[in-house]
């Protein structure tokens, strides 16, 4: 039995206006917030209890980055200040659930998975548009990075002689996803974390009763999202996305997040702010940590950004 601590959209508000004023005045981790509606991304962080987690594990840290969509659109600041804040984050574990490009391989694709850094790895499956790609020019990148991916199969995160599982499923949307391969190692009494990319693959992955928590992304949130009303738009449009566009789901009690990931495919966000998501891992109920609005990217970046890649 799982349970999660969290707010709608409607109660964030006011405590976010209290967190600005708070953070325009010097506090907390991101030195430079705006009050304009329109972010460059947000730093959303989500605690999620699962009471049969190890008690090593409590507290356990995870940054997830999805769709970073390098290629010709690239929102190139925006993806690598949520890098830049990522590593300050200095998490546990960093996820990556995948379309790491567009529609094409980037140079600066490695450039920027290089830089991330986590205590226990940095672990990843892949997209969509990673297949439509080059899946074996998007893998050699991974392995060059230092990124392990999770094709179908699984591994073992242990601390202190106590271990939860990272499990992780290929694209839906090719069809190559194989989730009984992927949970073919994994004790059945195990605290297991599933990665894939396409989020409506939930309702399958909380069927098999196995998993604690799934991680997604694919749908941007929605691109556009109705102001006011928080509703993503145009997920409905997409494979494999309808049904769990964006934020925190449980499925037949499993939890499952979906990221609006931190890049930019062919289409323009609106309302739909990137996102860097801080997940955290509890035997028990905490409050709710606040997003954080990120405005200028260059300020967490720490550096001049270099010019967009066009081709
Ligand atoms: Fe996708």
């Amino acid at each position: 039995m799982h349970s999660v601590s969290s707010r709608s959209h409607k109660r964030r508000l006011p405590n976010l206006r209290r967190r600005l004023r708070a953070r325009s005045e010097g506090q907390g981790p991101v030195q430079t917030i705006s009050r304009s509606r329109r972010p460059h991304f947000v730093h959303r962080r989500v605690d999620v209890v699962i009471p049969s987690l190890p008690d090593a594990f409590d507290g356990y840290r995870i940054i997830h980055l999805t769709d970073l969509h390098f290629g010709p659109a690239i929102a190139y600041r925006t993806v690598m200040a949520g890098i830049e804040l990522t590593k300050r984050l200095e998490p546990d574990l960093i996820v990556l659930t995948g379309d790491f490009v567009t529609d094409r391989l980037d140079d600066l694709l490695p450039d920027a998975l290089n830089r991330l850094t986590a205590r226990d790895g940095i672990f990843a499956v892949l997209g969509n548009h990673d297949h439509w790609t080059d899946p074996e020019g998007v893998r050699r990148i991974l392995v060059s990075s230092g990124v392990t991916e999770l094709c179908n199969n699984s591994m073992c995160l242990i601390r202190d002689d106590q271990a939860i599982w990272l499990a992780g499923v290929d694209s839906i949307y090719l069809d190559k996803q194989d989730l009984c391969a992927a949970l073919a190692d994994v004790p059945f009494d195990a605290t297991t974390i599933l990665l894939a990319h396409e989020p409506d693959f939930g309702d399958e992955a909380a069927a098999s009763g196995r998993i604690a928590l799934q991680l997604s992304g694919h749908a941007h949130g929605g691109s556009f999202q109705i102001p006011g009303l928080g509703i993503p738009v145009l997920s409905q449009l997409l494979k494999h996305a309808r049904k769990y566009p964006f934020g925190l789901y449980r499925p037949n009690g499993m939890w499952l997040y979906t990221s609006a990931g931190i890049g930019r495919g062919r289409l323009p966000r609106f309302n739909a702010a990137p996102e860097v998501t801080e997940i955290t891992l509890w035997q028990r109920p905490v409050e709710m940590a606040d997003p954080v609005y990120v405005n200028d990217p260059a300020a967490v970046w720490g550096s001049p950004a270099p010019e967009m890649a066009i081709s």
